[in-house]
């Protein structure tokens, strides 16, 4: 039909015999098949660069072994305790969850989640044919047989020495309650380093930043919190920088700190802490660019959102550009990492030290936007997939020589008995198309899928570098 125009000659295009379309209807079906042509071709690009990385490791057994699904089966034990005759014919008044066991001290399942000292591994023991395997959960002895402190931690690569260096909250305190209701914590003793070539065998450093034991108006006066210090080396100034989560007893300081050294194993000199861009910050990670631009990313607005910004060239301050990401999410624990120039960021809910769901992100630029791509992990039963393992991200390690293969860093908290807290490293794979609908992109999924594989015990591929 034509569209009668007083002032203009309508401009119209013949369709077929004895029809005729207006122009603007053909322009926009062509926007249309342009847009959906655009959406198809990043859909395939990024699935192109899936299907060529599977097929390329699908040729290397070991990579075979660390994709392969594991199955955990676990019964939960019926409630304990005294019950009446007529138990039988009452549910429960709560169903009882696996999260509810791990949490319970007492629970006979503790032994799953909290293996007991004779299972330890580490360098220094017999391991046989276990050597080099990463056993989620079990106690992870140093290369002087002592149980590794370094949680909330992260891992430097020191290109000089060809040495790695992992730096953690060395808790090795007894855990209290400051207040009735405050959680759980043990005092700041400091930040743990270790160093290992194999990223198997690590060698105790020395606390290389220490608590402050008598100033109480000290950030790192015993009595505060220093969580998740992560550590980068600046070409420029050549000083190792340290940045780390500093609070007071009731989280309400909120703020980063930061260190430096000349060294990687320290000394650090504390420097002060701040409130970054004015915002409160309690969970942080940083990360290293390429380009050598560090960023720091910090959970904020009462942990609501995330909010990320670059550091100064120094990478002693933030600078005034940042901005807010995952808004309205509630997600902490941030640990990124970045592979064929997107970048990726696993994050954890927001349960005190109690186990939720992993969630994994992306974003063509790093200031954003993050697109929320869902859960990461894979293997185990549900509920492991749901808690993350029972164990919440910290970092997220590349492994050179094998694009889009890392180590996920994760934390197996024990709010019984912090100290105690135990490690769950496992392979995290980029590669394939996402298996969720994500925001903003109208369903397509144009993300490469990031799993996380559970595995009772696995080992680096043989080709590893590090490895002999
Ligand atoms: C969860 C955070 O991720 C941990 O680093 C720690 O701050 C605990 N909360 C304290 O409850």
């Amino acid at each position: 039909m034509r569209m009668r125009n007083k002032y203009r000659k309508p401009t119209t295009l013949r369709c077929n015999a004895g029809s005729r379309c207006s122009m603007s209807a053909v322009v926009w079906s062509l926007v249309g098949c342009l847009l959906i042509l655009h959406l198809y071709s990043i859909v395939h690009h990024k699935d192109g660069v899936g299907e060529e990385f599977q097929m390329r490791m699908s040729h290397h057994p070991q990579f075979h072994e660390l994709q392969k699904v594991e199955e955990v089966n676990i019964q939960i034990p019926p409630p304990r305790g005294k019950r009446s005759p007529r138990a039988g014919k009452r549910r429960p008044r709560r169903t009882t969850t696996l999260i509810d066991e791990f949490l319970d001290e007492n629970s006979q399942l503790r032994h799953i989640f909290f293996p007991d000292k004779k299972t330890s591994i580490g360098p220094l023991k017999d391991q046989g044919n276990d050597s080099y395997y990463y056993q989620p959960g079990r106690i992870w002895l140093d290369t002087e047989g002592n149980p590794i402190q370094a949680h909330g931690g992260g891992i430097l690569y020191d290109e000089k020495t060809r040495t790695h260096y992992w730096y953690g909250e060395y808790k090795d305190g007894p855990t209290y309650h400051a207040h009735k209701k405050g959680a759980a914590r043990v005092d700041i003793i400091g930040v743990g380093c270790y160093s290992s070539m194999d990223l198997w065998a690590w060698k105790d450093e020395g606390i290389v930043l220490a608590a402050e034991e008598n100033d109480e108006t000290h950030d790192l006066h015993k009595s505060n919190v220093l969580e998740r210090p992560k550590v980068i080396y600046n070409e420029k100034t050549r000083k190792y920088v340290m940045w780390m989560h500093i609070d007071d007893t009731n989280y309400t300081k909120a703020s980063v700190g930061t260190a430096i050294s000349d060294y990687p194993t320290g000394p650090f000199e504390y420097l002060h802490s701040q409130r970054p861009h004015g915002f409160d910050s309690r969970d942080m990670t940083i990360f290293k660019d390429d380009d050598g631009v560090a960023y720091l990313i910090y959970s904020s607005e009462d942990n609501s959102e995330l909010h990320i910004g670059p550091l100064t060239e120094d990478y002693l301050n933030v600078t005034s550009n940042a901005r807010r990401i995952l808004v309205g999410q509630h997600r902490e624990a941030p640990a990124l990492f970045k592979y064929q120039g997107t970048y990726y960021m696993i994050t954890s809910g927001c349960t005190g030290w109690a186990p939720n769901e992993a969630l994994a992100h992306a974003a063509e630029s790093i200031m954003g936007p993050w697109e929320t791509m869902g859960n990461p992990c894979i293997g185990g039963n549900k509920m492991f997939r749901l808690a993350n393992f029972f164990a919440q991200s910290t970092f997220v390690l590349p492994l050179p020589g094998f694009p889009g293969s890392f180590i996920f860093m994760a934390d197996r908290w024990n709010p019984a008995d912090l100290r105690d807290s135990r490690y769950v490293w496992l392979p995290l794979i980029v590669g394939g198309p996402a298996d969720q609908p994500l925001e903003y992109n109208f369903g397509f999924p144009v993300w490469s899928r990031v799993s996380i594989y559970w595995h009772r015990k696995w080992r680096l591929p043989q080709g590893w570098s590090g490895l002999k």
